[in-house]
């Protein structure tokens, strides 16, 4: 047995446990990095080849550390036992029931986490958030590690993660910066300095920035607000853009290119998905109401209104546009996953338009690269005659009056639009959710294309 410099633990083998230890113990062999989950089939997939998420480059960065100082198991009380330190990664989704229903952070599997760490524990550890939490949450988690009756003093940091799925592997390599939050005690430096060395093996120093534990939780709560009010932003733009014939790409370019605004995340969509903007707004809207600042929860809220609304607009879009009606119409959605590179469904706006189309009594033909069987999970209560899932898109479009483009992948920026038009029903419609393809040449084709934030090329 090797002797290792640290033991470090994640519980929470999820999007952001597994990519991030997988990491850690890529870039430092001299640590033991063990990730625990209570899922043993997600973790009998990180044992294999067969990862259960996908994320660009992850299985190459998993095969060099597995086995040698990254190990995956589902016993938790005995790797809490062993470890130094404790990242906690566990999934802290919008709470469905009782008190702050649809709003507030479903905190169970958090609390249930402290529990077994204070009981599997018989020495000091180190704690660190890394899931996203409401602001103070690490005050609930020092009162019950610290109420053990052991005499174990426990360290609690707030680590948020920035990474974006899709990029896991080049954003943990190469962040723009790492946060470690900690207490101003002789303990909370300790600490502190024991996180920030564990990322100093291949992160820039000044890249790697401290503060207090309050400021690292709510920056990862404002860091996300800020990032889907930009999206928001641009498509509410979109959407005078397409009254006024203004063109939203251009729009974007021209603001983008103000150094003070920046050029990212100002790409306008069928809406922004994935499985926390939504929830992180909503988090921080609830803990604003809690405070009583009524203004700031309703600034935030309407961040989250767009998105509905750019939704539910864009079907409107689809409806209006092929006569009123897609009663019985095959409608085929490209692109099923909340973004590109990713098989993640979670909170995508291909969910809202596959039902609100299936409401019309559409036929959806769900096709996707990666995210087909989560696909089938989302909409598993629909009628079987409404729905079909293919995986070849030429096949989906086959017959269609009408695609969708959804999600953003590359391969459909050359697939042979000429041969699909020529396998679909007339008219043949384009509604482009992301702005992906080529609007003059489809339509040169005949298509009659709807890009968002653009004039329609229509025939007719
Ligand atoms: P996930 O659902 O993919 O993974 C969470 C994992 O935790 C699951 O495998 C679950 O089985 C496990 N788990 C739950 N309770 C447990 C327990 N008591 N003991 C052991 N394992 C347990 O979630 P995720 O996407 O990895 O997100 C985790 C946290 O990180 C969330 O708070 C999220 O907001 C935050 N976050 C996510 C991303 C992202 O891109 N997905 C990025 C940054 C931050
Ligand atoms: C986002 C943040 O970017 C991460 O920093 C953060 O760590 C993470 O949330 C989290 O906390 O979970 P992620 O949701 O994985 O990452 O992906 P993004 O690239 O942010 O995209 C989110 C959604 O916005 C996607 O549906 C994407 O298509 C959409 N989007 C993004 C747009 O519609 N327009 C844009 O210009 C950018």
């Amino acid at each position: 047995m090797p002797q290792f410099a640290r033991r470090i633990l994640c519980i929470g083998a999820g999007h952001v446990g597994g990519p991030t230890m997988s990491v850690i113990a890529a870039r430092c062999p001299q640590y033991e990095v063990t990730v625990v989950d209570v899922n043993p089939e997600r973790v009998r997939a990180w044992q294999s080849d067969d990862l259960p998420i996908y994320e660009p480059g992850l299985l190459e960065v998993v095969r060099e550390a597995r086995g040698r100082n990254l190990f995956f198991g589902t016993d938790v009380a005995a790797a809490i036992d062993r470890a130094d330190v404790i990242f906690v990664s566990v999934n802290t989704p919008t709470k469905t029931f009782g008190e702050g229903a649809g709003k507030a952070p479903d905190l169970q599997y958090w609390e249930k986490t402290a529990r077994t760490i204070v009981d599997a524990s018989r020495a000091n550890k180190i704690v660190v958030e890394k899931s996203t939490l409401p602001v103070r949450t690490a005050h609930a988690m020092e009162r019950i590690l610290n109420s053990n009756r052991k005499g174990i003093h426990f360290e609690v940091l707030s680590n948020p993660e920035f990474l974006a799925e899709g990029t896991a592997v080049r954003d943990l390599e190469a962040p723009d910066r790492v946060l470690v939050g900690s207490h101003e005690t002789p303990e909370g430096a300790a600490a502190r300095d024991v996180v920030v060395e564990i990322y100093a093996n291949w992160v820039p120093r000044d890249r790697i920035i401290t503060s207090n534990v309050w400021s690292a939780e709510l920056s990862k709560l404002a860091a996300n607000a800020f990032l889907a009010q930009r999206i928001s932003s641009i498509n509410s733009i979109s959407a005078l853009c397409e009254k006024t014939t203004a063109d939203v790409a251009e729009v974007s370019r021209a603001i983008g290119m103000d150094e003070r605004i920046g050029p990212r995340f100002l790409h306008s969509s069928v809406g922004f998905g994935g499985s926390c903007f939504k929830k992180d707004i909503l988090n921080l809207v609830y803990i604003c109401e809690n405070y009583g600042l009524e203004e700031v929860a309703r600034y935030w809220e309407s961040v989250i209104r767009i998105n509905e609304y750019q939704k539910r607009r864009f079907v409107q879009t689809m409806t209006h546009a092929m006569f009123d009606t897609v009663a019985d119409k095959r409608i085929a959605l490209f692109g099923f996953a909340f973004k590109k590179d990713t098989a993640d469904t979670r909170e995508s706006p291909a969910i809202a338009v596959a039902r609100k189309l299936i409401e019309e009594r559409a036929v959806v033909v769900v096709t996707d690269p990666k995210a087909l069987a989560n696909a089938r999970a989302d909409l598993a209560d629909v009628p079987a005659d409404r729905i079909v899932f293919e995986e070849d898109p030429y096949v989906a479009a086959r017959g269609a009056h009408a695609i969708a483009i959804l999600t953003e992948w590359d391969a459909y920026r050359t697939l042979d639009y000429r041969a699909i038009f020529d396998s679909m029903e007339r008219p043949t419609f384009v509604f482009d959710g992301r702005n992906l393809l080529d609007a003059k040449a489809l339509h040169a084709i005949g298509f009659n294309v709807f890009p968002i934030g653009k004039a329609a090329l229509k025939h007719f």
